[in-house]
């Protein structure tokens, strides 16, 4: 399975992509998850894709598209892959189509989680994410067991940068802007597959696999 998961910033991609990739035993590649890991690190990459990310706007599409071809040629993708939160705007699909042409392989489907916008409000204001492992929960909707710490490693939980509230405005405009185009492209291909990503998590991850089966 070679998959793309599309979606405004907070329709869940990151919670869903947990479960796709065990169901079809493929690496959930997430560029956001990258970029958080350099930030971690102190890393070059991290250091410059930091101002970006914390304003809510892209990385330019020279670092982001060169990071994700490298990715690309990890052993565990050689199989399969699912990508979240990559491409991001018709630059980096069309980078995306060269890089698999010449490796000779091919996309299997893009699922579209689709969501309104006041949803999306109210689960970006009440994330928090792991510090050390980058895990996802949710003040209201997935509460940790201990408030404040991560139920899958123990580290500590914090709010995004980017989750703070005039942050996620310009992040809804960049998704329209410059994401959204990406749909119609993946449409007129005959790949893209759309769920509605309102309601319990298990459910969103029943429909999602079976629209991809
Ligand atoms: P990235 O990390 O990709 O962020 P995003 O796309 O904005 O997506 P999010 O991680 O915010 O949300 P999600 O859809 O994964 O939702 P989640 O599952 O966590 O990118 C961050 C930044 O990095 C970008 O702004 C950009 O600067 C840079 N970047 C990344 N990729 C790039 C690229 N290709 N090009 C250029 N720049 C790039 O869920 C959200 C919350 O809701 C959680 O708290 C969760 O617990 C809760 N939740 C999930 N599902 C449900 C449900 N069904 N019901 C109730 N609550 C739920």
């Amino acid at each position: 399975m070679r998959l793309i998961l599309v979606g405004p910033p907070g329709a869940g991609k990151g919670t869903q992509a947990v479960f796709l990739a065990a169901h079809f035993a493929i690496p959930h590649i997430s560029t956001g998850d990258i970029f958080r890991l350099n930030i971690k690190g102190e890393t070059d990459l991290g250091k410059l894709a930091k101002s970006y990310m914390d304003a809510g706007n892209l990385v330019p599409d020279s670092v982001t598209n060169a990071m994700l071809e490298d990715r690309l040629t990890h052993t565990d993708a050689e199989n399969g892959f699912l990508l979240d939160g990559y491409p991001r705007n018709v630059g980096q699909a069309e980078f995306l189509a060269d890089v698999l042409v010449k490796k000779s392989i091919a996309l299997d489907a893009v699922l579209e989680l689709s969501i309104p916008h006041e949803e999306i409000i109210k689960r970006l204001s009440g994330r928090r994410t792991c510090r050390n492992c980058g895990a996802s929960s949710h003040v209201i909707f997935d509460k940790p067991n201990v408030e404040g710490v991560c139920d899958n490693c123990g580290g500590e939980l914090y709010q995004r940068e980017d989750d703070k509230e005039e942050v996620v405005a310009n992040r809804l405009n960049v998704y329209t802007e410059q994401t959204e185009p990406i749909i119609a492209f993946y449409r007129n291909l005959g790949l893209l597959k759309v769920i509605n990503a309102v309601g319990d998590v298990s459910e969103i991850s029943t429909h999602a696999i079976a629209a991809l089966k």
